[in-house]
C-alpha cells in the first residue's frame, strides 16, 4: 500500500523523532530534578541566604539573598531581601503555614523535601538523586554522541541562526511548525540546558562537597569560592525552575498527546507538507 496516498491531507508523516536514550534520559531526570529541587530548598533552609565570594560571616557584607522571619510592633514577618531591596513576603517567604501556627522558614514545607524541617533526610534525598542525576547525564551524553543526536538535534548551525528571529516570532505567536527536527529555538534553549545549566548545576554542587575540594580544588577556584559557587547553583535552579515552566506550556500548547507521544514512543505527528522519506513508510 503506499503509505502518502492513505495519509490524510491534514497531517504530516509520523515520524521516529526521539531515540530510546533521549526518551528513558529525559523521563529519569525529570524524577531527578522534581526529588533535587524540593530537596535542595529543604537544605537552603538551613541557611536561607546566598553570598558572593570567597567567605561569608558578620563581618563581610557580601550577602545577595537573605529569607528570614522579623519581629515588628504588629508581630512576625516573614522578608526576603535581594539586593539590597526588601520585601514583605508574609505568607510565602520567611514566615508561612497559618495564622494559628505559623512556620518560621524560608521556603514552606509545601515545597520542601521532607515538608517538616529535617536537614539530615534532605541531604540523603538530594545527594542520592544528585548522582543518578550525573549517571543519567553521562549515559545521555554517550548514547548522543554515538547516535549523532547531539551533533543533528542539540548543536545549532549557520541555517539555525538565521532561522531563530523568524522561529522567535512564531512561538511569540503560538504559531508552532512540527518539523522533523527541533525548530532553532527549540535547539538553541536545550543546548542552553545542556552545555551550560546542567554542568553548571552539577558542576557547582559538587565544588560544595568537602571530598571534592580535596581532590579537585582548582573547582572551587573555578567558581570564585564556596559561597559563589553556591549561589550561582541557586541560580542555575531558578533557570531550570524557568525553563521548566516554559518548557510545559509549550509542550502543552503545541499538541500535548502528539508531544508525550513523542517523548513515550519516539513517534511524531509533523505538520501537513512535512516531506515523507522512506522510512516513515509503514
Ligand atoms: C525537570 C523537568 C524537565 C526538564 C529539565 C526537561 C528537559 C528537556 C530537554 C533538555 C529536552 C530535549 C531532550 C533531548 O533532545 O535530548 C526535552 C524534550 C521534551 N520534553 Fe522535557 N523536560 C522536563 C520536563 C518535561 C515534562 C514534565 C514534559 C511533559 C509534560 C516534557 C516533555 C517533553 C517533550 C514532549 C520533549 C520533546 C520535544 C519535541 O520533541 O519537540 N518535559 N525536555
Amino acid at each position: 500500500m503506499n503509505a502518502e496516498k492513505t495519509t490524510p491531507a491534514t497531517k504530516g508523516p509520523l515520524v521516529y523523532r526521539q531515540s530510546i536514550w533521549t526518551r528513558l534520559t529525559h523521563w529519569s531526570w525529570v524524577i531527578c530534578l522534581f526529588f533535587l529541587l524540593f530537596s535542595g530548598l529543604q537544605i537552603f533552609n538551613a541557611h536561607p541566604t546566598l553570598y558572593i565570594g570567597q567567605q561569608s560571616g558578620f563581618e563581610f557584607d557580601n550577602a545577595i539573598l537573605d529569607i528570614r522571619a522579623i519581629n515588628t510592633p504588629e508581630g512576625p514577618r516573614g522578608q526576603t531581601t535581594v539586593f539590597g531591596q526588601t520585601f514583605d513576603t508574609t505568607g510565602v517567604l520567611g514566615m508561612s503555614g497559618s495564622a494559628v501556627r505559623p512556620d518560621f522558614v524560608a521556603f514552606p514545607g509545601a515545597v520542601t523535601i521532607p515538608s517538616f524541617r529535617d536537614l539530615a533526610t534532605g541531604r540523603v534525598v538530594h545527594f542520592f538523586f544528585g548522582w543518578i542525576f550525573v549517571g543519567t547525564m553521562f549515559v545521555w551524553f554517550v548514547a548522543s554522541v554515538l547516535n549523532g543526536h547531539i551533533e543533528r538535534d542539540i548543536i545549532p548551525k549557520k541555517g539555525d541562526w538565521r532561522g531563530l528571529p523568524g522561529d522567535i516570532w512564531n512561538h511569540l505567536r503560538f504559531r508552532i511548525q512540527h518539523g522533523r527536527r527541533y525548530s532553532p529555538l527549540q535547539k538553541l534553549t536545550y543546548f542552553i540546558v545542556f552545555v551550560v545549566l546542567f554542568p553548571a548545576i552539577i558542576l557547582t554542587g559538587l565544588c560544595m562537597s568537602p571530598g571534592m575540594n580535596a581532590g579537585f580544588p582548582w573547582l572551587l577556584d573555578l567558581f570564585g569560592g564556596r559561597q559563589t559557587a553556591r549561589t550561582i547553583h541557586f541560580i542555575a535552579m531558578a533557570l531550570l525552575v524557568l525553563f521548566f515552566v516554559v518548557h510545559v506550556i509549550m509542550v502543552v500548547v503545541s499538541g500535548p498527546l502528539n508531544n508525550l507521544r513523542s517523548m513515550i514512543t519516539g513517534r511524531y505527528r509533523t505538520s501537513p507538507g512535512t516531506p515523507m522519506q522512506e522510512k516513515d513508510k509503514p
